[in-house]
């Protein structure tokens, strides 16, 4: 497919997703949105892809946050609907992707930049990075799940200070917070998370969808995740990867899973 605000590449079981609008530092306009969403679905149903990685072109953004231009005259209203049909068209449809997502943070991650790369399943930070949801000094909040999924992976004390000062944190505060994975160079940051996709892509793709699934289980109101563990550990048991994982094991050769 042809998009026109990103790039996809995909290699060696990886697909790249760039977004790819640097002169506004990769802002998320409705269009972008869009063709994110078309270009996950793609990847995701892409038998050869393994592992999605998502980040920013150019050397200063990831992702600048929402396009503050096309929301600037929204009423109530229409701003529900921007927040609705954002979460349910692209930062759920990630979070819940069955493909391992990782966040290469190269730059400002901040706004819907932030929340974009939270909705993915883990991030690792240039160390030029730096982070912020900077909603309030505009006079809203965030709303592509920032206030649900930041305290979720910093705590909510810390959540609470970053959402009320607007301010930004760099990568090494986000690291201490748990917010990224990894620190590296702006050079190595690709390198460094296709080294991590490389080690993904040895494991069953199949008991990782599952194991995705019975980790977010843990976040969503009204679902028992012990359950759902079970159920997934289950299914485990009926798969050819299930086979094929442990008889290489016992056979003492490494596993060459099927992904069935
Ligand atoms: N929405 C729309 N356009 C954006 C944008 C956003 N969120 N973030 C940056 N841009 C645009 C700027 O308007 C500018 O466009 P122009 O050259 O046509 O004027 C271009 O990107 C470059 O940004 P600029 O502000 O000149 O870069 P800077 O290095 O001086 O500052 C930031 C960088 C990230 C600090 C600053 O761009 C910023 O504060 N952006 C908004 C962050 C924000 O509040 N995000 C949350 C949105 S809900």
């Amino acid at each position: 497919m042809n998009y026109e605000n990103i790039l996809s590449d995909s290699q060696n079981g990886i697909t790249t997703i760039t977004i790819n609008r640097p002169s506004k530092l990769n802002a998320l306009n409705k269009d972008t949105i869009t063709e994110l969403r078309d270009a996950f679905e793609e990847a995701n149903n892409d038998n050869n892809t393994k592992v999605i990685i998502i980040t920013g072109s150019g050397e200063k953004a990831f992702v600048a946050g929402a396009d503050i231009k096309e929301f600037a005259d929204f009423n109530t209203e229409e701003g529900s609907r921007l927040a609705a049909k954002g979460q349910d068209l692209l930062f759920n449809y990630i979070e819940n992707l069955e493909t391992p997502v990782i966040a290469a943070v190269n730059g400002f991650a901040l706004g819907g930049g932030l929340e974009l790369a939270m909705a993915c399943h883990f991030r690792v930070a240039s160390d030029t990075a730096k982070m912020g949801l900077p909603e309030v000094s505009l006079g809203v909040i965030p709303g592509y799940g920032g206030t649900q999924r930041l305290p979720q992976l910093v705590g909510k004390g810390r959540a609470m200070e970053m959402i009320m000062t607007a301010g930004m944190i760099d990568a090494n505060k986000a690291l201490a917070y748990g917010l990224v994975n990894h620190i590296t160079t702006g050079e190595e940051l690709l390198p460094l998370c296709e080294k991590i996709a490389d080690k993904i892509m040895r494991n069953s793709s199949v008991a990782i969808q599952s194991a995705i699934k019975a980790i977010n289980a843990n976040f969503k109101d009204g679902i028992d995740g012990f359950n759902v563990e079970i159920e997934e550990f289950g299914n485990c048991f009926g798969t050819e990867d299930f086979k094929e994982g442990t008889m290489a094991f016992l056979e003492k050769r490494k596993a060459n899973f099927p992904g069935e």
